[in-house]
Formats: C-alpha cells, structure tokens, sequence
C-alpha cells in the first residue's frame, strides 16, 4: 500500500521507480472559457491528491443516485505506487485560451519521422495524463474516477494500457521488453539528481517562459512490433540490431550488462555495429557534453491485426529538458536503423508536463493560467 507524494516542485511520475502498469491516455478540452480550463486543471489535481493516498472508500446513502464511489476496490483505496501526470500539448496554446505566448518554446506537435505510418485517432491530444501503479486496478480506477469528475470539461482521444515485467520490477532489474531484450541499461540513471537537472527539468537554463520551471518535455510513441518476423530472425542478427547480448544485456564484446563500452577502441564498428540501434542512440562521442536521454517506457498488447498477427508493441516516453536534444535528435539519428524493419510507430504526441505542485493547496498550471 504504498503512496508516493504528488506535491513538490516536480510532478511524479517523471523520475520516479519504474512501475508494473501504466495508462497513457489523452482528452481535447471541451470548454473554449480559460475560467473553465483553469477549473478543470483544479479538479483534477483535487483527485491527484485524493487517488494518490490511501482512502477509506463511501458508497453513499441515497440508492437513488450513482455512487460516489462506483468503480468500488472493496473498501480502501490502496494506491499501490500511483502516480498521475498530467501534460498539455501544443494545441492547448491555440487561440481558444489566449495562451500562445505562454507555450513552451520546444513544444509542437508530433512531426511524422520517416519510417512511421500515424494514425488520426492514436495521435494527440490537448492533455496527457499518464498513470502508473504496482496494480491495473490501480490505475483503472484512478482514470475511472477522473473522468467521472471531469467529463463536462474534457473528452477521451486515446488510450493505450502498458506493463512491465512484474519480477524485472519486484527485483528492481532491467525490465525485459517484448524483443526479449533488458531495455533501459543506457537509461540516465534517476538518483543522479544533477544530472536530472541537466537533462529532465527545465531550469533557468533552459530559457523557457518563467512559468515552465520545473516542468518537462515528454515525448510518447506508440511503436507497433512485427514480432513473427523477429521470432523468426537468427540470434546474431538480434543481438546486432541492438548492440548488446540478449541474456546478458552487455554490449557485445563485454560480459556484464553495465559495462559501457569505449567507442574509440572499436573504431570501425568491429564488434558494436555502427548501425546498431545503442550506437545510432548514443554514439559516445566526446563533442557530446550531456549524453544521455531518459526513458519510461511499457510494452502494450492489444489484439489481433486485421492481417492476422499480434498487435504488441512499445509505449516508448522519453522526458527532457530539451525536446529538440533530447528525443527529436535522437531519434533523427535512429532513422534508417536496422531494427526499422520490425517496428513501426503508428502514434503518440509531444507534451509538455506541468511544473509541480509545490505546496499542498496549489493546482497545476496554475503558473501558466
Ligand atoms: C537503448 C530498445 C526505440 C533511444 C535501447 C536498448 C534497447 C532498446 C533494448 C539497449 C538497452 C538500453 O540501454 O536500454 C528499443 C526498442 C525500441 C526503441 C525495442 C522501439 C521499437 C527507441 C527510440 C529512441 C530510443 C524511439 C529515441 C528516439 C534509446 C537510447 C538508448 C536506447 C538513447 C541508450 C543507448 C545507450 O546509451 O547505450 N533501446 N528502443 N530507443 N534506446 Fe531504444
């Protein structure tokens, strides 16, 4: 029954441990009256404050009315890690609300990159929440009760439900994705606030509008996998797409998974392919001052295609600082990678995650509004 503190100059959800589950999901504001964006941003901080603490759960005395409680867990409300993050896309600072020259200077919407086929209805969004818990009841009921308080103000876009492995999390190891691969050993490590500073929040460095100090860039892609052909492809040429052993997880040429590998004594690309999707991400070259991205992301599993084989994928999310350096950049050098030829991202967006709440009554976005 764990809680994790919503409130602080950073919202959680960001930098915080890795979960079992996750919900991604996305609404338009219904409302053009900033009076009433400005409600909506309360109401749902409200909740944050509610579903993110245990609670004892009332169902209320009037059978003739909904419950207040519908999705009832029983009688308590145990939170299981949850956190609620909320983020505003580029289309929030359109002419309804007045608040162009407030947005984000990093902030677009989600450009199509080469080797990706988008789809309208998974792509943005004026808000972002993600949910992340230890439980899917968790995080169901927490989206349950947001949208019971806020449908007047906003409506549903997308929703895309992820998961890591529950023993990767429970021994706090490398989650495993659905390639088979530990993904997230090159990931910036979370207790270096520091360097947290340097690439995740927006600081006075940044020279970002006053309001967005200690807010963030997320970046999600929902990236489909071909994974018939990859059970298919010889263990070589996996472990070749990636760079590293696929047990192990150590770059190839090492044995152990945190060993970081010295570009310079493999100059020709001789055992970590230049191609490789770790050496394209992060070539480890010394002109890099800062040279790391930080990643959240959660393996999702949907249906059958209409082609017959698994829909299943990533919910790849990466946070920064700069979106241009961080995700834009990176990815600009993984096009044309080898591993394109088992993933396809088909949605996602570009959001810009709202500083925190730094005392207890304060709501989010209230700096910007
Ligand atoms: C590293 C998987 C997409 C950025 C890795 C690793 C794996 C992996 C297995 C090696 C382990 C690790 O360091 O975490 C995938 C899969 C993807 C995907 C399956 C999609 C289908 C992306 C995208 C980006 C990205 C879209 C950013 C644009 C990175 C970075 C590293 C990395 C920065 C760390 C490289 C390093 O420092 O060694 N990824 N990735 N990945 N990936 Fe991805």
């Amino acid at each position: 029954n764990q809680a994790v503190d919503y409130w602080g100059s950073h919202q959680a959800g960001v930098i915080t441990p890795d979960t079992k589950e996750a919900i991604f999901v996305t609404f338009n504001v219904t409302t053009r009256e900033k009076a009433q964006l400005q409600q909506l941003l309360q109401l749902i901080s409200q909740r944050i404050a509610y579903l993110t603490r245990p609670q004892q759960l009332t169902t209320g005395k009037n059978d003739q009315l909904p419950p207040v409680e519908s999705g009832l867990l029983g009688h308590n409300l145990s939170p299981d890690s949850l956190t609620i993050t909320v983020a505003v896309g580029a289309s929030l600072f359109d002419q309804r609300f007045g608040l162009a020259k407030h947005k984000p200077k990093k902030l677009i919407p989600m450009p199509r990159f080469p080797n990706d086929r988008l789809e309208k209805n998974w792509c943005g969004g004026d808000l972002s929440i993600q949910f992340c818990a230890n439980s899917r009841e968790s995080v169901i009921y927490a989206l349950r009760d947001l949208i019971s308080h806020c449908n007047k103000l906003m409506v549903p876009v997308w929703k895309m439900d992820g998961f890591l492995p529950a023993r990767d999390i429970d021994r706090h190891s490398t989650a495993i994705n659905l390639f088979g691969f530990k993904d997230g050993t090159g990931n910036a490590p979370i207790t270096d606030s520091k360097l947290m500073d340097e690439l995740v929040w927006v600081t006075a460095n940044n020279h970002e509008p006053a309001w967005c100090l200690g807010g963030s860039y997320q970046a999600i892609r929902l990236i489909r996998f071909n994974l018939e052909f990859w059970d298919r492809t010889p263990l070589e040429d996996q472990e070749n797409d990636f760079g590293r052993y696929k047990i192990s997880g150590a770059p190839i040429g090492m044995q152990h998974e945190m060993d970081d590998p010295q570009m310079n004594l493999d100059p020709h690309g001789d055992r970590i392919l230049f191609d490789s999707h770790m050496r394209r991400a992060e070539p480890r070259i010394p002109e890099r001052h800062v040279a790391k991205l930080r990643r959240r992301s959660f393996s999702y599993s949907l249906g059958i295609l209409p082609s017959g084989q698994l829909d299943m994928g990533l919910i790849f999310v990466a946070y920064q600082n700069d979106l241009k350096k961080g995700f834009i950049d990176t990815q600009n050098r993984l096009n044309g990678e080898p591993l394109e030829r088992y993933i396809k991202p088909f949605g996602g967006g570009f959001f810009f995650v709202l500083p925190g709440m730094a005392r207890e009554n304060d709501y989010l976005g209230k700096q910007l509004l």
